[in-house]
């Protein structure tokens, strides 16, 4: 009976065990769902969405078929210190000359997700 106790409470620890995570790792799971500030998938696949329906008619490809001086290359953004992602989304929000604002169109999370899109793919020479 004693060789058949010990096996047994070991297999009830590590149901305890795996319930225990299963119920910690649940919440996190559901939170992932909303685009939040930093780079998982879910948000870099938002920020490639909206830019598709928001940016790409002007910025395809990176470039800018308004004003070529002013498309989004790395070395572009740099020179015209737009090189963070917080100056993208403060460029986003309000719009500058020819490009308008976004403020009143997209939420401040999408604004984010779309900026960091922008400087991910900046970096990446916009080869994805
Ligand atoms: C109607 C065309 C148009 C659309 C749509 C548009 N832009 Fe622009 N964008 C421009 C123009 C024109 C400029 C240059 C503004 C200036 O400096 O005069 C610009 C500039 C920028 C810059 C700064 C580039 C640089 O090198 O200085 C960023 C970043 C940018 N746009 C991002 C976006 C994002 C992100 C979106 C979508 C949410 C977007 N744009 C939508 C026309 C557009």
């Amino acid at each position: 009976m004693k060789f058949l106790r010990f096996p047994f409470s070991l297999a009830a620890i590590a149901l305890t065990l795996l319930l225990a995570l299963l119920l910690s790792v649940e919440p996190a799971l559901a939170s992932s769902d909303l685009p939040r500030v930093g780079s998982s998938d879910h948000v870099g696949l938002t920020g490639a969405v909206l830019f598709e329906k928001n940016c790409a008619g002007c910025h395809i490809k990176g470039g800018n078929i308004v004003r070529r001086g002013k498309n989004l290359k790395l070395k572009t953004l740099q020179k015209n210190g737009v090189d963070s992602v917080e100056a993208i989304a403060q460029l986003v929000t309000q719009g500058k000359g020819l490009m308008s604002a976004y403020g009143d169109r997209l939420s401040a999370e999408e604004i984010v997700a779309v900026a960091l899109y922008v400087a991910e793919q900046a970096q990446q020479d916009w080869q994805n």
